[in-house]
């Protein structure tokens, strides 16, 4: 059990709580991970806050303005108060399909699912991993991985998270991953892909997506089912004309009738409606029919059903109207360039420090976050930061720090990594001292 919990439990102890909770109640914990890091910069970053996981300018979020407008008029109380549809809004969930289309041509002729609107990707991976993973069974995460899926895949399903390095010689480790697949024994394995990577913020190259589908198909071929989750968080955000700019659903969803995905994505990021709530689930296999996509989304419906009854209508109405106004492509466009000039920019920063013995940089080229390998503890360096500096960063596994670029404006990043850099150098300069 998590020490958390344990110390959740402690406090409830001698209450009639204690006798009451379940299995799952007991296991139950807030994590220290990034929210409650969040939570302390929030107070504390009085400079730069490089923890926020969403986009911001000038301090602000960024918007969509056609998004945005429907706060101010054009809506019906049909559109805001009725409950929405289990499954989602009907025209939303076809306009997101036919977006997935022309963003992803890869699904040209491939037969798919109509997506179901979730609320957030978050729910959208919960009701995957409930569909799908039973108490006890393995599911493959990359080394490097959004820090919820403790909670989802581990706490709430009781699977077990089965790791394999995310990278190998400065790219995809794509023999690391099948190493992994064959360790798990049966005739089934499940792994959850995330591209744009969070925390690394990497994307594959088009050799490698092309690579990681051939292995899989290979593994499929000799007899192994497996189920691939594509977590899209961060979709569209690609910085480099190497990066493979289509989901690897797009590729997967007709490679070989062993391979069965699921494809997590959300308006959330997309749409930069991060507290809308809207996510999306969308199922694709070879040799699957209508028929069979049917029969999914009705088991996905009873879970929303059963869970949270159904998303929030509003958001959906707004973001319907938005999605259809005539200039909603070339203002997601403008986002996207914002964020992408920064992204150039850092590049440039970072290139300038070469290689250094307190801070290595971790291959990333799209999304929202970079991540450095640090040379001491990384906990103690956000810390330090935070303290001395007030400069708020994430520190995952106490060995990388991540920072978001998405939420920090261009003009101040070059300072925002010369503090970094300077700050890494006193703390483990000072440790490595010690020690000797
Ligand atoms: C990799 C990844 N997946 C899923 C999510 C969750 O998205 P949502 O806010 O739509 O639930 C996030 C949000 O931070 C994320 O980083």
């Amino acid at each position: 059990m998590n020490p958390l919990a344990k110390e959740l439990n402690e406090v409830l102890s001698t209450t009639i709580v204690e006798d009451l909770l379940s299995d799952y109640g007991k296991r139950m914990y807030f994590p220290k991970g990034i929210i409650s890091q969040s939570a302390e910069a929030k107070q504390r970053a009085r400079k730069y806050n490089a923890t926020i996981g969403i986009a911001t300018d000038k301090g602000s979020a960024m918007c969509i303005p056609s998004v945005f407008a429907g706060f101010t008029g054009g809506l019906s109380h049909d559109d805001v108060f009725p409950y929405a549809p289990t499954a989602g809004e009907l025209p939303l969930r076809k306009v997101w399909l036919d977006e997935m289309r022309k963003k992803n041509p890869e699904l040209q002729g491939k037969t798919i699912s109509l997506p179901v609107v979730t609320s957030g990707l978050t729910h959208a991976i919960s009701i995957a991993a409930s569909l799908f993973l039973d108490k006890g069974e393995s599911i493959i995460v990359p080394d490097m991985y959004w820090g919820n899926y403790n909670l989802t895949f581990v706490e709430q399903r009781e699977a077990n998270m089965v790791f394999f390095p995310l990278f190998a010689n400065g790219g995809l480790n794509v023999e690391g991953l099948a190493k992994t697949i064959d360790s798990i024994p049966g005739d089934q394995a499940a792994l959850i892909l995330n591209f744009p990577n969070n925390p690394t913020g990497y994307t594959p190259t088009w050799t490698e997506a092309r690579a990681l589908v051939a292995m899989l198909v290979d593994k499929a071929e000799k007899g192994k089912k497996l189920l691939v989750f594509t977590d899209d968080a961060y979709f569209g955000l690609f910085f480099e004309q190497d990066v493979c700019t289509q989901s690897l659903f797009a590729l997967l969803c007709d490679a070989h009738r062993n391979i069965f995905v699921v494809k997590g994505d959300a308006a959330t990021k997309e749409e930069m409606v991060w507290g809308f709530r809207i996510g999306f689930i969308t199922y694709g296999a070879k040799g699957l029919t209508e028929a069979h996509y049917e029969a999914l989304v009705k088991k996905t419906m009873g879970a929303i059903r059963g869970g949270i009854s159904s998303c929030s209508k509003p958001a959906q109405s707004i973001l319907l109207k938005g999605m259809k106004s005539g200039t909603y492509h070339a203002e997601k466009e403008a986002g996207i360039v914002l964020i992408a000039k920064r992204y150039h920019h850092l590049k440039q920063i970072l290139k300038a420090y070469g290689s250094n013995p307190n801070l290595q940089v971790l291959p990333f080229n799209s999304g929202y976050f970079m991540s450095f390998a640090c040379a001491g503890n990384a906990e103690t360096l956000r810390l330090y930061l935070l303290d001395k500096y007030e400069v708020g960063t994430i520190s995952i596994q106490s060995k990388y720090l991540r920072l978001a670029f998405s939420s920090i404006d261009i003009e101040q990043l070059e300072d925002l990594i010369a503090i970094v850099y300077k700050a890494a150098e006193e703390v483990f300069q000072a440790s490595a001292g010690q020690k000797a």
